[in-house]
């Protein structure tokens, strides 16, 4: 049977000891990098994930490559349950950053929490004093984890978008998801079923991003 499109299969994941050939593009994990493009909430719809794939997602998001074993970062869920609070934090962060804002800006920014069927939150909790791994290299695992899960989504034939936003920076937002103070609300991972034909952003040349050092 013809494999499902979009579905990667462990046999086209190039193994060590197997040289490549040729330039990889034919190899399905290359090809969902290559297609992956975020899709915004607005234009997904229900079904969003099921159990065992925000399961797959967050077992992708544990293969990020994580220097020191730190694991500096993690997710939180937002079920449909908790829409209608999510509302009233987004509601009261927007109070806290425009005191004078009119109730359409108050409205849109409730919007938000009830956009996307699986909403998830990625947390950053940064070791900013030790040396070893560094900070950056921190941040870059919670950059692969992002990473993954939205290419896991995209893979799995969903559209995803990361969304910060101002909201998460306020006192209300972080208070209300009782963030330590080590702690950052880096983004949200909206994913859902896309409701409209992709819409791709263009990608700078390959050969514009790579220099030789040559001593
Ligand atoms: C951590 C993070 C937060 C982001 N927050 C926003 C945001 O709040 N608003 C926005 O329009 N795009 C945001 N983006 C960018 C989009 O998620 C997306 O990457 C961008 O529109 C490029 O689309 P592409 O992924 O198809 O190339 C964010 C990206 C990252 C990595």
């Amino acid at each position: 049977m013809a494999p499902a499109k979009g579905v990667i299969h462990m046999s086209n994941i190039i193994h060590p000891f197997e040289a490549p050939a040729g330039d990889g593009m034919e190899n399905d994990v290359i090809e969902a990098i290559l297609t992956r493009h975020s899709v915004s909430p607005k234009r997904v719809a229900k079904p969003g994930p099921t159990r065992a794939q925000v399961k797959t997602l967050m077992a992708t998001a544990a293969a990020a490559p994580d220097h020191g074993k730190l694991r500096p970062w993690r997710f939180i869920e937002f079920p449909e349950s908790s829409r209608t609070a999510l509302a009233d934090v987004f509601e009261t962060a927007l109070r806290e950053r425009l005191p004078n804002a009119d109730s359409e800006a108050l409205s849109r920014a409730r919007d938000k929490a009830s956009r996307a069927p699986l909403l998830l939150g990625l947390v950053l909790r940064l070791n900013r004093t030790a040396d070893v791994p560094h900070v950056d290299d921190q941040l870059a695992s919670g950059g692969a984890a992002l990473q993954n899960v939205l290419l896991a989504a995209h893979a799995m034939g969903f559209g995803a978008r990361a969304l910060s936003g101002q909201a998460v920076r306020t006192q209300a937002f972080r208070n209300a998801l009782k963030l330590d103070d080590d702690e950052t609300f880096l983004c949200f991972i909206a994913i859902g079923t896309p409701t409209s034909a992709p819409r791709r952003n263009a990608r700078p040349a390959p050969e514009s991003l790579l220099s030789q050092w040559t001593g």
